[in-house]
C-alpha cells in the first residue's frame, strides 16, 4: 500500500520547515498543505534568492511536483492571489502545478477584523497573532457558519457571504471596533473572481487518485507542535491541528496511509507571540541566537524570543507526531559558543519532573540544564558528515539517545544545498 509522508515541525513553529520541503521535493510527486493559512511563513532560499511562501505548498518551485492546498487550510484570497502573481514573476508555469481544495475554508476581511479586536480586548492576555483572521476563521469553520471555496462556484455565494459579513458586523460593533470598508470588501470580491479561475477541486478524490498511482506524497505541515490547538501551550497556541492527526483530517486519508514522519527542530528553540517558553534566554546569549539565526518572523517581522533546545518538550512532540526521523535545522548558528545549554527535566511545584507538565509559565516550571561543549568550528561550507566536528556529532547523539528516534538531517545554513544526510 502506498503512503503519505508527513514533515511537520516540533516546536513553536519557524523550525525550517520550507527549506526542508524544498530539499525533499525531487523524492515526491505531490506536495500538500494541510492546515494553517497565511500565519506561516516558509522560506527557501536557492541560487540566491529568497523567497517566503504562506499559503503555497513548498513545492511549487519544482517542475514536476504537483501542489495541493488541502481542506484544512484557510485561505485569504487576497494573501493568496499576491503570493500567486509573485511566484508568475519567477516562473509563470507555477500555477499549472497547483490545485486548491473545494473544502478549505474561507478568511473574510471580516475575520482579520475580529482577529485583531478579540486580541485588543484580551488585553495582557493577548496571544500575539499574526493577525491574518486565523482564529476567528476556524471558529466559524468548526461554529458551522463558514464559506468554503467551493462556495465560490455557486450562485448564492454573495448572499452567504452579506449574511456572515453582517454577523461579524454585529461582533464588530460590540467590540467597538470599525466597519469592514469598501476598499477592502472590493479587493477581497477581486480576489475571489481570481480565484474561480483557479483549479479548484475535490481534494481528498485528487490525493486519493494519487495514492492509488503510486504517486509520492508529502503533507507540509505549517506552524509547530506547540502551537497545536489541544497540545500546545493553550491559549497562546494557533486554531488548527499542527500535528500528524491534522495531516489526516486536513487532507481526508486515513491514518493508516501514513508512512514516514519528518520532525524538524531547530538546534535551539524560538517562539513568536506570547506564552509560556521555559527555556528562553533574556540575556546576551539569548540576543546573540536572535542575531546570528535572523531570528525575526518571516510574516509578521517581529523579533522571535531565543533560548536553549527544550528536550522533554521535543520528545513530548515526538510522541504525539508518531516522528519515525529528525532533522536538525540552523546548528550553524551555534558555532561561536563555547558551552551549548539543554534542558533535560524541569522543576515543577519543587519536584524534578522529566515530562511537560499542564502548566508551564514561567512560576510554575524552572528549566534544568546540562551545558554541553560547542564546537568552536564554522560548519557553512561544510557538505559532508565526515567533516563535521566531534562536538556537533556528540551533541546531535545527546538529543538522539534522550528522544530515542535517529537525527537524519542536518542543516548549516539557509540555501538548499547547505543541508548534510547524517
Ligand atoms: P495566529 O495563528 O495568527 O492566531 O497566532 C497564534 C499564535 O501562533 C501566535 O503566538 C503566533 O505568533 C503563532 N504563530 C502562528 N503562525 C505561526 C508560524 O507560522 N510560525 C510561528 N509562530 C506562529
Amino acid at each position: 500500500m502506498n503512503h503519505v509522508d508527513i514533515l511537520l515541525g516540533l516546536q513553536w513553529g519557524d523550525e525550517g520547515k520550507g527549506k526542508i520541503v524544498d530539499v525533499l521535493t525531487r523524492q515526491y510527486d505531490l506536495i500538500a498543505r494541510f492546515q494553517g493559512g497565511p500565519n506561516a511563513g516558509h522560506t527557501l532560499e536557492f541560487e540566491g534568492h529568497k523567497h517566503v511562501l504562506h499559503t503555497i505548498p513548498s513545492g511549487i518551485f519544482h517542475s514536476e511536483a504537483m501542489n495541493v492546498v488541502g481542506n484544512g487550510v484557510v485561505i485569504d484570497p487576497v494573501i493568496f492571489c499576491r503570493e500567486i502573481e509573485e511566484l508568475k514573476k519567477i516562473e509563470p508555469a507555477c500555477v499549472d502545478r497547483l490545485v486548491i481544495s473545494r473544502k478549505a475554508h474561507l478568511i473574510l476581511p471580516t475575520h482579520r477584523l475580529l482577529d485583531a479586536a478579540s486580541e485588543q480586548a484580551k488585553g495582557k492576555y493577548k496571544i500575539g497573532s499574526t493577525l491574518k483572521g486565523i482564529g476567528p476563521t476556524y471558529m466559524d469553520k468548526t461554529g458551522r457558519n463558514g464559506l468554503r471555496v467551493g462556495d465560490i462556484e455557486m450562485d448564492d455565494f454573495n448572499d452567504r457571504y452579506n449574511q456572515l459579513k453582517e454577523k461579524h458586523q454585529r461582533m464588530l460593533a460590540s467590540f467597538g471596533a470599525d466597519e469592514v470598508s469598501k476598499e477592502m470588501e472590493s479587493g477581497w470580491m477581486k480576489a475571489i473572481e481570481q480565484m474561480r479561475g483557479m483549479h479548484l477541486v475535490d481534494s481528498e478524490e485528487f490525493v486519493h487518485s494519487a495514492l492509488e498511482k503510486e504517486k509520492k506524497i508529502l503533507a507540509e505541515g505549517a506552524q509547530g507542535a506547540l502551537l497545536d490547538i489541544d497540545f500546545g501551550t493553550y491559549p497562546f497556541v494557533t486554531s488548527s491541528t499542527t500535528t500528524a492527526a491534522g495531516a489526516c483530517t486536513g487532507l481526508g486519508i486515513a491514518p493508516n496511509r501514513i508512512g514516514k514522519v519528518f520532525g524538524i527542530f531547530k538546534a535551539y528553540c524560538t517562539r513568536v507571540g506570547s506564552g509560556p517558553f521555559p527555556s528562553e534566554l533574556l540575556d546576551e546569549t539569548g540576543e546573540m541566537l536572535r542575531e546570528a539565526g535572523r531570528e525575526f518572523g518571516s510574516t509578521t517581522g517581529r523579533p522571535r524570543r531565543c533560548g536553549w533546545l527544550d528536550l522533554p518538550a521535543l520528545r513530548y512532540a515526538i510522541k504525539i507526531n508518531g516522528v519515525t526521523e529528525l532533522i536538525m535545522m540552523k546548528a550553524d548558528v551555534l558555532d561561536t559558543l563555547d558551552q551549548i545549554g539543554v534542558c533535560t527535566a524541569y522543576t515543577y511545584k519543587g519536584k524534578k519532573v522529566s515530562h511537560l507538565p499542564y502548566r508551564v509559565e514561567e512560576d510554575w516550571v524552572q528549566p534544568i540544564y546540562e551545558m554541553l561543549p560547542g564546537w568552536k568550528t564554522e560548519l557553512t561550507g561544510m557538505t559532508e558528515k565526515e567533516a563535521l566536528p566531534a562536538a556537533l556529532t556528540d551533541y546531535i547523539k545527546f538529543i538522539e539517545e534522550f528522544v530515542g528516534i535517529p537525527v537524519s538531517m542536518v542543516s548549516v545554513g539557509p540555501d538548499r544545498t547547505q543541508t548534510i544526510r547524517l
